[in-house]
């Protein structure tokens, strides 16, 4: 239902998307679940079950207006800092999400993949991303990344002791060891930088994500609520996008 009123809307902002111009990838940080609920005097985990049926309909606009990669911030390597019960749910839903995921984008042509310490989660989860990874990775549409026990650091910390070891066993030179061979030791080896990042809730700040990756983004934040994001306003993030003018360093 949701997904057709999207296309009419789509279509009568049409003449403001150049299809041509369009980023390559788009990395979100979906934030603001809990305020959504607070407002609504709902308990978080409410929020949280919104924010998944959030994520549902941007994967899917992502994928109709033609994306290449979409990454999201699910859970990040600090968020294991919240009331067992919060995680516990989180966790849940997250099974709930990847278990359904291939019926609800079956057709879709969506590979589904993951970034962070996957094997610092739960066993049933771990299993459930290898299964749907796999279901899903001769799809040649939308690369949709989950970042999951994600944080930054960490993916960076690894990338430097893994190069330590390759110099250590002289595998490698260090004069060899150049930006490329870092980011082909990133867990986002197989993905290009991300081209706008989003962060909801309006809150401006990056909290430990892909801090190697986003050099060169360009950055689009939002008042609005992560469970009330949609198509339509993806697009105006795209919209944005279009009208900055990005430099590289260049003049
Ligand atoms: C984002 O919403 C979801 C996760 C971090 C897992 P929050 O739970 O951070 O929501 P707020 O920031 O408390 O409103
Ligand atoms: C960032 O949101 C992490 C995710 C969206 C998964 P947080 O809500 O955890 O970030 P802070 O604590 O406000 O920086
Ligand atoms: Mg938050």
């Amino acid at each position: 239902m949701s997904f057709f009123r999207w296309i009419f809307k789509r279509n009568r902002n049409k003449v403001e998307i150049d299809e041509g111009k369009l980023p390559d990838h788009i990395a979100i940080i979906m934030d603001g679940n809990g305020r959504w609920a607070k407002r609504r005097g709902l308990p978080r985990n409410v929020g949280h079950r919104e924010g998944a049926n959030a994520l549902r309909r941007v994967v899917l606009s992502c994928n109709e207006i033609g994306i290449k990669y979409l990454t999201v911030y699910a859970f990040s390597t600090e968020n294991w800092k919240r009331p067992k019960s919060e995680v516990d749910a989180l966790m849940n839903l997250l099974i709930e999400f990847l278990k359904s995921a291939d019926r609800e984008l079956a057709g879709k042509n969506v590979r589904i993949c993951v970034i962070g310490d996957v094997e610092g989660l739960p066993l049933n989860i771990q299993k459930e991303i290898q299964r749907v990874t796999k279901s899903t990775s001769r799809n040649t549409g939308l690369n949709f990344n989950i970042a999951l026990n994600y944080g930054s650091r960490a993916e960076m910390l690894y990338a430097v002791k893994a190069v330590a070891d390759e110099v250590k066993k002289g595998k490698m030179k260090i004069d060899e060891i150049s930006e490329q061979v870092i980011s082909e030791r990133l867990y986002t080896r197989e993905i290009p930088d991300p081209d706008l990042i989003i962060r909801t809730s309006g809150e401006q700040r990056i909290s430990n994500f892909l801090l190697w990756q986003i050099a060169y983004a360009e950055f689009w934040f939002t008042d609005v609520l992560w469970p009330d994001f949609n198509g339509d306003i993806l697009l105006e993030a795209v919209k944005q996008y279009q009208n900055r003018n990005r430099r590289f360093g260049g003049i």
